[in-house]
């Protein structure tokens, strides 16, 4: 059984470990805790062996919430770290866990892949690089719009090649996650710098790719707006909503008014954390304009990279076909399962 530890438990770790504890090929040897707050308590009871840095042991056991080692030494039980830390702390992380040991690690979307920050020299997307992963010791889950702009170009580029002149992205992010405390700002924030853009060149070189990127006062997904420019006539919508037809983790919806409306319907059908872990293209605002196709879909930030993490984590560490690892992670995700029935919930 291969021995994983979640070094963070915030959004993403705590995804992470209810998923990953549902396989029985993997045994999850616990989650790391950096502050005694509530959330601790829902890691304990979701029976999560907890382990926290060394000078808060105290901390921890005076409010009841016995660890049972400390990051140290849950670095050193696993055979790979999924580090699920805040935006950057996965690099000091690796100096000062991985590195010495050279413990092989997955990191997410937020660390650098470029520069003195650089945690990895690769950046896996499922639908493009899954192979090429699986000799290395270190690399970033792209981010759930790295993610999803990925799982929507390749099948294009694979449909149509050469006809694309450009993809341009305008990126509309969510301000905060559900579960953030934080609050949500009434205004609409641009970003002088998208790491997106170069993100998905990373492992799709060959994409003509221009990215915006905005922030707005919402908690409920990502919305991108896909322009993509032919050299002539653009395919028909048909031809283009059948390119994705039997994309995994593509959702091809007719009715949803909204992120919101999407993201309230997985939470009703009783989707774990409320996710629906994929994107969702929307149809019925898909246009074709003279050369140019415009495909608007909604993103699962939360949920998206979920089951990303857990394809790479059957590259690094199971050695599995990309077969063999989709149909492990249809099983315990429920791809299909929750692509039709959002299909059919919104056709
Ligand atoms: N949220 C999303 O929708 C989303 C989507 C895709 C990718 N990502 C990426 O995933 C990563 C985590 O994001 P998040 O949203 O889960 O962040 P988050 O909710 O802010 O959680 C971050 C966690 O980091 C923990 N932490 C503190 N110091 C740490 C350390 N030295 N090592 C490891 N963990 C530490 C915190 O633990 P305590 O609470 O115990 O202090 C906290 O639980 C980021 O790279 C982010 O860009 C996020």
């Amino acid at each position: 059984m291969t021995k994983v530890f979640i070094n963070g438990y915030g959004n993403i770790g705590r995804r992470l470990a209810s998923a990953i504890s549902g396989d029985k090929e993997i045994q999850l040897i616990g989650i790391a805790k950096y502050t005694a707050d509530e959330k601790t308590h829902e890691a304990l009871r979701n029976d999560f062996d907890i382990y926290v840095p060394k000078e808060k042991i105290k901390e921890f056991t005076d409010k009841r919430y016995k660890p049972i080692g400390t990051i140290e030494q849950a670095v050193e039980r696993c055979d790979i770290v999924i580090d699920a830390a805040k935006e950057g702390g996965g690099f000091l992380n690796k100096k000062k866990l991985y590195d010495p040991i050279n413990r092989p690690a997955i990191f997410q979307g937020g660390e650098r892949r470029h520069g003195k920050y650089s945690v990895a020299d690769m950046i896996h997307n499922s639908r493009v690089n899954y192979e090429k992963a699986s000799d290395r010791t270190y690399v970033i889950q792209g981010s759930c719009n790295v993610s999803g702009m990925g799982r929507i170009i390749q099948p294009l580029i694979e449909g149509f090649g050469d006809e694309i002149t450009r993809f341009d992205v305008a990126l509309i992010r969510r301000w905060a996650d559900l579960e953030d405390s934080k609050q949500v700002k009434d205004s609409i924030e641009w970003d002088a710098n998208p790491h997106h853009q170069d993100d998905v060149k990373d492992f799709i070189p060959t994409a003509n790719l221009y990215v915006d990127a905005y922030k707005v006062p919402s908690r409920m997904m990502h919305l991108h707006q896909m322009s993509i420019r032919f050299k002539t006539k653009a395919p028909s919508k048909d031809s283009i909503i059948e390119t994705f037809r039997k994309e995994f983790g593509i959702a091809i919806l007719n009715s949803a008014s909204g992120t919101a409306q999407v993201r309230k319907k997985a939470m009703e059908l009783g989707f774990s954390h409320g996710d629906t872990n994929m994107v969702h293209i929307h149809q019925e605002v898909v246009r074709v304009e003279q050369d140019v196709v415009k495909i608007p879909y909604s993103d699962d930030q939360t949920g998206m990279v979920i089951p990303e993490n857990y394809l790479l984590l059957q590259s690094m560490a199971h050695k599995l076909s990309k077969r063999e690892a989709l149909a492990k992670t249809d099983s315990l995700f429920q791809m299909q399962h929750k692509k039709k029935t959002l299909e059919e919930e919104f056709n």
